[in-house]
């Protein structure tokens, strides 16, 4: 009991605003070799009548000593964190966060890249688009169904959200005389339903490319390169033969599913290659309404969809994901 009395007095007079003190003052009761766990083991030699009595001061002295550790470790945390900074420089920063940029600009940037490595600039037009340039100076039909309101948001009569970023193509042949190389990223619109393959708002960018003496050969060679820097050397791609109003021949062109390596998934509807692109030879038509001379120059155009494109990339299978801006989702770009 003599002992109990003057450890009380030792924990009740313990100062100190050092960290390691403290550590030692608290190992020096509380551990392995402390005293608290030698008067712990010293109960079992105390007579029977007594031993009750003793068990609480030891255990009251226990609880005491956590109390006075919990104390002084606060007031010297407080202390170091205080207006003169924490003692311990080494201590790592705390982390600085930053935002990231979101998937489809990071596609859309490097779309743009590809094909500004070889000379093409970067052209941009409205989201909110009249009819003329979305559709009739394309060369669709004036009863063509792509006006059809069941595609089309339209804004009051002739006036509309763009289906397509093609109507670009016509205000740069507008504005401009070829030689014309532009890439046009961009922000659509129709009226679909939502699903994990198809968006009411989706991106592409359009690529157009005019001048004397262009042929189907500069298309397909473009579209080699196109490929090779943006997915891969070794994805394969396939042309098909297509239909657009503005070009003529048409082409769509796939390239192998890289989310089940050809095998079939949801993405690719279990065909295992997946349409990313349309493109073609310019119409002569489109090239007369948009006031170039289709007996001098021809030329080629595309019209890449970025959502395909990203999924792809980074093998993302549900395209709402782009759209609900889950921060646990977007967190996973921050490198990039
Ligand atoms: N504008 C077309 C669409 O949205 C895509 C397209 C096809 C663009 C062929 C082109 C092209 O430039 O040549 O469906």
């Amino acid at each position: 009991m003599a002992n109990l009395e003057e450890f009380r007095k030792e924990i009740e007079q313990f100062r100190s605003e050092k960290l390691e003190e403290i550590e030692q003052f608290r190992s020096r009761f509380l551990g392995k070799k402390g005293f608290l766990i030698a008067l712990f083991d010293e109960i079992r030699n105390i007579p029977p009548a007594e031993r009750k009595d003793f068990g609480q001061n030891v255990n009251n002295l226990k609880q005491r000593v956590l109390e006075r550790y919990n104390e002084l470790k606060a007031a010297c945390e407080a202390k170091q964190a205080g207006p003169e900074g924490p003692d311990d420089l080494t201590r790592p920063a705390n982390r600085i966060t930053t935002g990231a940029r979101h998937p489809i600009s990071i596609v859309t940037k490097r779309l743009c890249d590809v094909f500004r490595k070889i000379g093409y600039t970067v052209a941009e037009g409205p989201d909110i688009e009249d009819d003329w340039h979305n559709f009739g100076a394309l060369n669709f039909a004036p009863e063509h169904p792509a006006r059809d309101m069941q595609d089309t948001f339209f804004v009051e009569p002739g006036i509309l959200l763009r289906t397509h970023t093609s109507p670009v193509q016509s205000r740069v042949m507008e504005a401009n005389k070829p030689p014309i190389r532009v890439v046009c990223p961009g922000r659509v619109f129709r009226n679909e339903a939502i699903t994990a393959r198809a968006h009411c708002i989706f991106h592409q960018v359009e690529i157009l490319c005019v001048d004397e003496g262009i042929s189907f050969a500069d298309l397909k060679q473009t579209l080699d390169y196109f490929v090779k820097e943006m997915f891969g050397k070794e994805r394969k791609i396939r042309l098909r033969p297509s239909y657009f109003p503005f070009t003529e021949p048409s082409a769509e062109m796939d390239i192998s599913c890289d989310i089940c390596n050809g095998k079939g998934c949801n993405i690719c509807k279990g065909s295992g290659w997946v349409e990313i692109l349309g493109c073609g030879m310019v119409d002569p038509n489109v090239l007369s309404l948009n006031g170039i001379d289709p007996e001098k120059y021809s030329g080629f155009a595309i019209g890449i969809g970025v959502e395909r494109s990203t999924q792809q990339l980074f093998k993302t299978k549900d395209i709402r994901l782009f759209f609900e801006n889950d921060i646990r989702f977007l967190q996973q770009f921050e490198a990039l």
